[in-house]
């Protein structure tokens, strides 16, 4: 039998509406469109309705690659979601969304792993293509970031914005596909990008609603330094296992965090910066979203064969980069 390889064969997105601009954020806190602008590429991001979750936009995301592509429901294996703001606690929101769109012959889990939320998903779906156990992977990159953000906290409302991308894995015999993954992680450095309440160790009182420890914390510059070395490090491992030089690779799509973060990556794989897939500046950091909604957006450049390197890092710490060969052209 021949190898199975796990192919992108759809991209879905959903945005909200709603547009927070720097200029916007100029009100709120203490800081400048200029200063957001210089020191991180963003110049607005988008906010989803108080009131709807994030299913809401991992639905939309869902069902834009179910029309555009003419698939029955019915035929989806396996709903996957990644986010780090699921509806609720304790119960998958995957599972949710599979049931809205119809997808009943279909089972459905989240992925917790952050900013590399959407890679790590790559790496079980692709897994679970390649076996030859299931033939049609829905993965979801989702999160409403305004629901855990303190708009008080310029460290944080600056970046964060919310959105949806989605992408459906088919099997390809011609080699198109997942080709190479360099995952890893660093538990040890969790204290520095968390929520600290809400969970086992810290549960939900008065105490920490007061103390604000619901809200998304970050020290900055240190995940700053830690997001620089590990992503270019992932991306640079990528290219090396597979003997890929910079002209080998056609493009490379990686978590947008930071521009500067993003730029320190490109420059240690030496590629030229119209290879260097970038939307920050519309809709800021969207977690778990944003290497999908990268996808959307630039699909109509893909062409068949193209050699495409994911590199991501986030909360965890979780960070890595991907390997894949673009199986259509738009
Ligand atoms: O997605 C998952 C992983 N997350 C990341 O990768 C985010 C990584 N971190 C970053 O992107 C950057 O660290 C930030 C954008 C969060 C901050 O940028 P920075 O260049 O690291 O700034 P900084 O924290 O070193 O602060 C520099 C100065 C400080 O002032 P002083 O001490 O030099 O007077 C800050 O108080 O900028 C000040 N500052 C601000 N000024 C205006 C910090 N935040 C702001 C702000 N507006 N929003």
């Amino acid at each position: 039998m021949k190898k199975l390889y796990a192919s992108i064969t759809s991209v879905g997105c959903f945005l909200p509406k709603t547009i927070l601009s720097n200029s916007d954020l100029e009100k709120i806190v203490d800081t400048s469109d200029d200063w957001i602008t210089t020191r991180t590429g963003i110049k607005e991001r988008r906010i989803l309705d108080k009131g709807i979750g994030t299913s809401y936009m991992a639905i939309k995301a869902a069902n834009a690659i179910i029309e555009k592509k003419q698939i029955n429901p019915l035929e989806i294996d396996l709903v996957i979601v990644a986010t780090i703001t699921p509806d609720m606690h304790a119960t998958a929101t995957a599972a949710f969304v599979a049931s809205e769109i119809g997808a009943s012959n279909a089972f459905g889990y989240d992925i917790n792993a952050a900013c590399s939320g959407f890679l790590y998903g790559m790496s079980t779906a692709s897994a679970f293509i390649e076996s030859g156990r299931y033939n049609k992977v829905l993965l979801i990159g989702a999160d409403k970031m305004s629901s855990i953000v303190d708009y008080q906290d310029r460290n944080t409302c600056i970046i964060f914005g919310d959105g949806a991308g989605a992408v459906l894995l088919e099997p390809n015999t011609n080699g198109l596909g997942v080709q190479d993954e360099y995952l890893r992680s660093d538990g040890s450095n969790r204290d520095l990008l968390r929520i600290e309440a809400g969970g086992s160790i810290n549960p939900t009182s008065k105490e920490t609603v007061m103390s604000k420890k619901h809200f998304i914390y970050q020290d900055g510059k240190n995940v700053f330094k830690h997001a620089v070395s590990n992503m270019s490090n992932a991306a640079d491992q990528i290219m090396m296992r597979n003997g890929l030089t910079k002209s080998d690779v056609s493009f490379l799509v990686a978590h947008q965090a930071n521009k500067r973060i993003i730029d320190a990556t490109s420059n240690r794989m030496g590629i030229e910066d119209d290879k260097v897939l970038m939307n920050i500046s519309r809709y800021g950091n969207t977690t778990a979203a944003t290497i999908p909604l990268l996808l959307h957006d630039y699909e109509s450049k893909f062409k068949k064969g193209d050699n495409i390197i994911f590199a991501s890092f986030g909360a965890g710490f979780t960070w890595g980069a991907m390997f894949l060969k673009w199986a259509y052209n738009q």
